[in-house]
């Protein structure tokens, strides 16, 4: 695999280069952004003047489709097949040439190792190549800051609910770097939980916005879910009761009635939206409270889930607060907010040697602050 790789950056320097020279350009900067961490190669170019200059995404879905959840080999030598080319569109896009390219920012973690190591080796040698400085970013800070591309970015401090397919954390931000985690969840992660029923549900992967379609036309109220550790205090969570909940749910409708028609499963899709929903919004409540807080942010693939923007809206809206969140297509792993997370430790002049970085796990607390 790395063999290719060599071969990759190698090709790309000689296709595109001439000599470069150090582009340094403080205070404003472009940063190439690239997210190779699970199954989506995304790679885009932010200007910290000018905002967003390209984006360009490549979803491996219909290779894991198959085997209903991501095979890391597969993922891995596909990131080595679309990140150079995705390079070389976002730079077209924009109308810059290579010699704009301020700093390289690449996710180093979390996530899957071989993956990582994609986006990590062609990060670190593009900026070799270009004399600029590189960064690895934490890919749920990365989620965590995406809201910021938006025109109605949230100020500082705010709590933050981190809800992807791996992840699902509340979080207490005072500013970049600055994270306390309040609380997280004890098993599976809310997109992990969707991506379940889904399959239980005979959906394609991933389940999350299948489940949230077939939702769309379930009677509500029709079945009632669990709303795991709301009864108790504190802001950790548990979403694995609730899918052998629905597991056992659809097996006794099965033995009632043989395979289940669409209005069931659609009712059971409801019913289990409503309950990660509500068990979400109960715990956002209890950390805005908790921390004196009135700005709640969500970020990450589940924060594209209209119903949980609805509720949490109005939960928000009833002591006063503001809830912030990106359009869906930065919601879902994307390069711009790895581009821009970069962008931000860069300008505060944060970069790394040569050797490169790639961590399956790493606690987002650990993170430097931006200005410490
Ligand atoms: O942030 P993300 O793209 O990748 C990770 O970092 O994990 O999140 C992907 C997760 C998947 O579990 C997917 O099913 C879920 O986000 N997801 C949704 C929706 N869109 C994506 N879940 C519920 N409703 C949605 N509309
Ligand atoms: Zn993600």
């Amino acid at each position: 695999m790395l063999a290719l790789l060599r071969v990759g950056v190698a090709w790309f320097f000689w296709h595109d280069c001439g000599p470069h020279e150090a582009t340094l350009n403080w205070p404003a900067v472009i940063v190439l952004g690239i997210e190779t961490s699970c199954d989506e190669t995304g790679v885009a170019l932010y200007d910290t003047d000018r905002g967003l200059l390209a984006d360009a995404l490549y979803s491996q879905i219909h290779i894991h489709a198959e085997y209903g959840g991501v095979i890391p080999e597969l993922a891995s030598r596909d990131h080595i097949r679309k990140t150079l080319p995705l390079v070389r569109e976002v730079i077209e896009k924009a109308g810059i040439r290579d010699a704009q390219i301020g700093g390289v920012a690449y996710t180093a973690g979390p996530g899957l190792i071989g993956a990582l190591l994609v986006g990590a080796a062609i990060g670190r040698s593009l900026a070799m190549g270009w004399n600029v400085p590189a960064i690895g970013v934490h890919h749920m800070e990365g989620h965590l800051l995406a809201p910021m591309l938006e025109s109605d970015a949230p100020a500082f401090p705010f709590v933050a609910l981190l809800v992807s397919g791996g992840h699902t954390q509340l979080v207490c931000v005072e500013d970049i770097g600055r994270y306390k985690l309040l609380g997280e969840s004890l098993d599976d992660a809310a997109g992990e939980a969707f991506d379940k029923v889904g399959k239980m549900l005979g959906l394609p992967y991933p389940g999350g916005p299948e489940v949230a379609r077939l939702a769309q036309s379930g009677k509500a109220g029709a079945y009632k879910f669990p709303r795991p550790m709301t009864n108790r205090p504190g802001l950790d969570f548990s979403f694995s009761g609730l899918k052998t909940f629905v597991r056992n749910t659809i097996a006794e409708e099965v033995e009632v009635q043989g395979e289940l028609n669409d209005a069931v499963r659609a009712d059971i899709a409801c019913a289990f939206e409503d309950a990660v929903v509500n068990t979400l919004a109960i715990k956002c409540r209890r950390a805005l409270e908790q921390t004196g807080l009135s700005r709640l942010v969500i970020a990450g693939g589940v924060s594209a889930n209209r119903r949980l923007r609805e509720v949490l809206g109005a939960t928000v809206a009833k002591s006063g607060g503001e809830l912030f969140y990106a359009r869906p297509e930065l919601c879902t792993d994307n390069g711009a907010m790895i581009a821009y997370a970069g962008a931000q430790r860069l300008l505060a002049g944060q970069s790394e040697g040569l050797s490169i970085q790639a961590r399956p796990r790493w606690n987002l607390e650990t993170l430097p602050a931006l200005n410490p």
